[in-house]
């Protein structure tokens, strides 16, 4: 039986880890770390948090998680911690300096002084920047580009991983960046429950710009079998030639090539709660510095670790929507606690 440590385990992707690692492994002992920042929500882990143990604590702070490893003594951390939306980046980039980029070097350093047998982190595609658009793809060899508040902090907390894996070889770590996630428990300021949740409530879906910045959209349950395979591969010592190329380190991009424009998500959103895309579209300012396209290759996981998606986007979207009719309650609540969650870029 293994003891987990999943960091960020009340926000989207880090909940779903923790209902699919209890479904695939129901022994297992969970411990989460959340600091119930604004995305944070307890409501997530209903049903299991007789299953599990939370601890609402910061990673960034040192003594308290110290405290927790030595009291858990965790075998296996997942850090999902991060401030995770870009709109926010813009309006309070330091927030996400600390989280991303600080939390994510002291969560490493508390493994390091309290070992653990493997560290995985979860980072983005959006760390390599804008694909242009005679590019195919990014991959694990790609330079970092970030170009937002949002992803150079997660591409800074990128680099203490680099760089934790290259010094400190008697550590374990694997690093993921990943394509955009939807499903379930996702917070209803991004794109899908924000469209969802507008249209329910009898508003328009707000689309930015010209709307067609192309998204790389993945299932979060092939995330979760995507982070599970890796947490179960073998990791070997890292070779002398990662000094000079990245793609030698435990980095694995996870796509399932789903390109999509944002005004065909969210057409395709609208056509599926009954309603007609063009009385439900409003065309709104853009976000300043919004990256146009990302897509990055799943190559390296598909051929190393045998991973593959499986759930194909139309079936998975239907399934995502259907989730949140299903569950008013749950995001009505956050409503009620939040406020509009809407952005208006016009006005800055
Ligand atoms: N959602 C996506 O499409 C996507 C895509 C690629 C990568 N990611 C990465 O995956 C991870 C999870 O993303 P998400 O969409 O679930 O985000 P989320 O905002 O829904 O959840 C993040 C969780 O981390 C917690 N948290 C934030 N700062 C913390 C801190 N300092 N200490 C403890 N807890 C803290 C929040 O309270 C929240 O529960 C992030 O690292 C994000 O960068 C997300």
């Amino acid at each position: 039986m293994t003891t987990y440590l999943i960091a960020g385990g009340c926000g989207f992707i880090g909940s779903n880890f923790v209902h699919f690692l209890l479904k695939r492994q129901p022994e297992t002992k969970i411990i989460v770390v959340d600091n119930l920042g604004f995305a944070g929500n307890r409501a997530n882990l209903d049903g299991v948090v007789d299953s599990i143990t939370l601890e609402v604590e910061d990673i960034c702070d040192f003594e308290a998680m110290t405290r927790v490893y030595q009291h858990h003594q965790p075998e296996v951390v997942v850090n999902f911690a991060a401030e995770s939306h870009n709109d926010r980046a813009v309006a309070t980039p330091s927030d996400f300096a600390r989280s991303n980029a600080l939390g994510c070097q002291n969560l490493l350093e508390v493994s390091r002084r309290n070992p653990v047998r493997r560290h995985v982190h979860i980072s983005t595609i959006e760390v390599y920047g804008e694909l242009g658009e005679s590019q195919e793809w990014f991959n694990e060899a790609s330079p970092l580009n970030a170009k937002t508040p949002y992803s150079a902090a997660k591409a800074a907390g990128d680099m203490f991983v680099r760089a934790y894996m290259q010094t400190y070889p008697e550590m374990d770590i694997m690093l993921t960046h990943c394509a955009n996630n939807y499903g379930a428990y996702q917070f209803p300021e991004k794109l899908i429950p924000l469209v969802i949740t507008n249209v329910l409530r009898g508003l328009k879906a707000p689309v930015y710009g010209d709307g067609l910045q192309k998204r790389d959209w993945l299932h979060v349950r092939d995330h979760c079998r995507a982070i599970l395979a890796m947490i179960e591969a073998t990791c070997g010592d890292i070779p002398a030639e990662a000094a000079t190329d990245p793609s030698k380190l435990p980095i694995y991009d996870i796509s399932a090539r789903n390109e999509l424009t944002n005004l065909d998500i969210v057409s395709q959103i609208i056509r599926l709660l009954g309603k007609e895309p063009s009385e439900w579209i409003e065309h709104v300012a853009d976000r300043p510095n919004h990256d146009r396209r990302y897509l990055i290759s799943p190559a390296r996981i598909e051929t190393e670790l045998g991973w593959e998606p499986k759930v194909d986007f139309e079936t998975g979207l239907e399934q995502t929507v259907r989730w949140y009719l299903d569950n008013q309650a749950w995001w009505a609540a956050i409503l009620e606690r939040s406020g509009s969650l809407q952005f208006d870029w016009s006005t800055t």
